[in-house]
């Protein structure tokens, strides 16, 4: 009897594990609510609450154990391998992350914005591709985040080219001029909560740290989405504006970038 109740709950276990790594998450990952509340709501909490531990400590452990010191390729690569094969997470990803990369070389800012670090995945992508006098200033308002990305940006050796602050963005873009010395950003990646977006870029533009030319890179205009951002930089004269058609990361819902270049 007791060799039957053990076979029981080790086929039960068997049976939960695998409807857990496999099967609920390839069902998910077609639909942007179910992808999204499996894994940003019950998986997290789930493993926070098992391992004691946060997402994004997780996620430095795996970079500490995978990933090369001072090579940001290694980085970027032992984030998406995590992501992909262990756990989701927030960042750009590995396919909107080669968009991303495109968008970097053409423009070749000698100044970039990036709103929203989490953990610092986009952040290394786009320092790596910035020459050395290149400035990057990235805004996290939560503090648990930032302390990460500091960590991810630092094992990637790029600590150097980037300036991670502290703080909410909307507190923060009127004092870009006067307190960060910035007279105007030839790129802003925009991946924070999308309901800034569109206020924040009414911002930037109203700080006059747009110029002629500048390059607005918004992330996950499809999902979770930020219509009343695209119907403003799709719509409005200031812009010349781009879809680039993507999946949400680390799965095959539809999401994509956009990018709008400022006319002046
Ligand atoms: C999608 S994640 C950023 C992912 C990151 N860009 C990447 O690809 O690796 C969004 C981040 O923006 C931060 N955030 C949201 N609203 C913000 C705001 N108004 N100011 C500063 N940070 C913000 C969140 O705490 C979160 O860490």
């Amino acid at each position: 009897m007791w060799l039957t109740l053990l076979y029981s709950c080790s086929g039960g276990a068997a049976l939960l594990y695998i409807l857990y790594r496999w099967v609920i998450p390839s069902i998910v990952q077609y639909h942007a609510g179910l992808a999204l509340m499996w894994h940003d709501v019950i998986v997290e909490r789930l493993l926070d609450v098992l391992t004691r531990s946060t997402r994004p400590q997780r996620l430095l452990a795996a970079v500490q154990k995978n990933a090369t010191r001072g090579d940001p390729r290694s980085v970027v690569k032992a984030i998406d391998e995590f992501c992909r094969y262990t756990e989701w997470a927030m960042n750009v990803g590995d396919e909107k992350g080669c968009i991303l990369d495109s968008v970097v070389s053409e423009v070749n800012p000698a100044t970039v914005l990036e709103l929203g670090t989490y953990c610092g995945y986009s952040t290394v992508r786009i320092a790596t591709l910035l020459p050395p006098d290149a400035k990057l200033i990235t805004l996290e308002f939560n503090p648990d985040f930032a302390v990460i990305a500091r960590q991810v940006i630092a094992w990637a050796g790029q600590e150097e080219k980037v300036h991670l602050v502290e703080g909410s963005s909307g507190d923060l873009i009127p004092k870009m001029k006067e307190q960060f010395g910035v007279k105007s950003f030839d790129l802003v990646f925009l991946d924070h909560w999308k309901d800034r977006y569109l206020p924040d870029a009414k911002l930037m533009e109203e700080c006059g740290l747009l110029g002629k030319g500048s390059v607005l890179l918004a992330d996950n205009v499809i999902c979770p989405g930020s219509p009343d951002y695209l119907d403003y930089v799709r719509n409005s004269p200031k812009y010349r504006s781009q879809y680039f058609k993507s999946h949400l990361e680390y799965t095959k819902v539809e999401d994509g970038l956009e990018k709008s270049v400022f006319l002046g």
